[in-house]
């Protein structure tokens, strides 16, 4: 192809440099400013949540709703080890211990059959990651909790938008938590938000977000408890909002490239994607494919070199948490087998994924994984 093509360019096409150019003539630059109100508001909405906390990115928003959620030392909290490392990091950060689950081979979420074994007098938490933009299956994750008094905290870093039967990613939990990194399908560059519609852990996430400070906006200085700096910046929350105000259409064309790849690769042995189902609203955060080395006659390593030789870039998948020395370190029980999450991890890697990328872009990218 002639044009390099990265794995995920932001598409800021909207109001986002006229609200930022507002924020800057108007000197409203720090965390004070109608715009992180405004984004805060919209996007719980968005997410039919009643409250939204913006913070600095989605690794300190899954931390912060933590926190919120009481989480701590002793503490156990439940994830899928196919996730990103922020999802057992943040926990990490509590002093509580992430608990793996394998991955479902149907979904690539949370194989919720496994998740009640690994229940605890110490669990807290389920933290279901909807990985991809595909939602878990909230329904069984939701008994379990209730079953053993568990909060759940949706990591719906990759989720904007995405749906389980009708309802929103977010709207299932106690909390969520978003990422807007640069690749997301909403994205402000760096930033988070959680949302929550229950208004005294949305207020915990306020104060603890705020180093603490007096919610009666008393500044003597008196802090009761440890907080943190995790407040998001009006400049941020400018482009924020103007990426809001475009969600649904960012979402169409996430979902629609993921069909043109489909679509275009069907013919191919030993390629699959990430399963469509009728109840689920796949919003295609990233376009994940895994490879069958004996159908397809090459490894995925060798494909993305092919690619990347092609000007086309791509990325590897997540490797599981139980193979993280930082977390074996930390003392996480990283025993048992993953295999699922292995697998996906062998075999798995990213097409370029980028909202605006073309159908034209799309087809060239797949006729050389044809080619090959
Ligand atoms: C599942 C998941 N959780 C958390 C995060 C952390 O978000 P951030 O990169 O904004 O800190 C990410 C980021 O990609 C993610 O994919």
């Amino acid at each position: 192809m002639s044009k390099f093509i990265p794995v995920c360019e932001p598409f800021l096409d909207g109001n986002e440099l006229k609200y930022v150019t507002d924020a800057v003539e108007t000197g409203w630059i720090s965390s004070a400013g109608k715009y992180v109100t405004e984004f805060e508001k919209q996007f719980a909405s968005y997410c039919d949540c009643k409250y939204g906390v913006a913070v600095c990115n989605g690794t300190v928003a899954l931390h912060l709703a933590l926190v919120a959620l009481g989480i701590g030392k002793g503490d156990e909290v439940i994830i899928p080890t196919f996730t990103m490392i922020a999802s057992a990091f943040a926990v990490a950060y509590t002093g509580a211990t992430p608990v793996f689950v394998d991955a479902d081979k149907e979904t690539w979420n949370i194989d919720v059959t496994k998740i009640e074994e690994k229940i605890t007098p110490r669990t807290k938490a389920i933290m279901p990651v909807h990985i991809f933009g595909l939602m878990c299956d909230m329904d069984a994750i939701t008994s379990i909790a209730k079953k053993h008094n568990l909060y759940i905290l949706e990591d719906a870093a990759e989720a904007h938008g995405a749906e389980y039967k009708g309802r929103k990613a977010g709207s299932f939990s106690d909390m969520a938590s978003f990422s807007f990194f640069a690749n997301k399908n909403i994205t402000t560059g760096e930033g988070g938000m959680v949302v929550t519609n229950d208004e005294t852990i949305y207020n915990k996430a306020r104060y603890h977000k705020n180093l603490c400070f007096p919610m009666d906006g008393n500044r003597n200085y008196t802090h009761d408890e440890i907080g943190f700096n995790y407040r998001m910046s009006n400049v941020i929350a400018a482009i924020g909002l103007a990426q809001v105000e475009k969600a649904d259409t960012y979402k169409e064309l996430r979902i629609k490239n993921n069909a043109l790849y489909r679509e275009f690769l069907k013919d191919i042995p030993g390629i699959s994607f990430q399963p469509l189902h009728p109840d689920y609203l796949n919003v295609s955060w990233m376009n994940a494919i895994v490879i069958d080395p004996v159908k397809f006659g090459h490894t995925k390593d060798e494909l993305i070199v092919h690619l990347k030789a092609n000007g086309i870039d791509t990325r590897l998948l997540f490797n599981g948490m139980h193979n993280q020395k930082s977390l074996i370190d930390y003392g996480c029980d990283c025993s048992g087998q993953y295999l699922i999450s292995d697998w996906l991890t062998q075999n798995g890697m990213y097409l370029p994924s980028a909202s605006n990328l073309s159908e034209e872009e799309i087809k060239g990218i797949c006729e050389i994984i044809a080619e090959f």
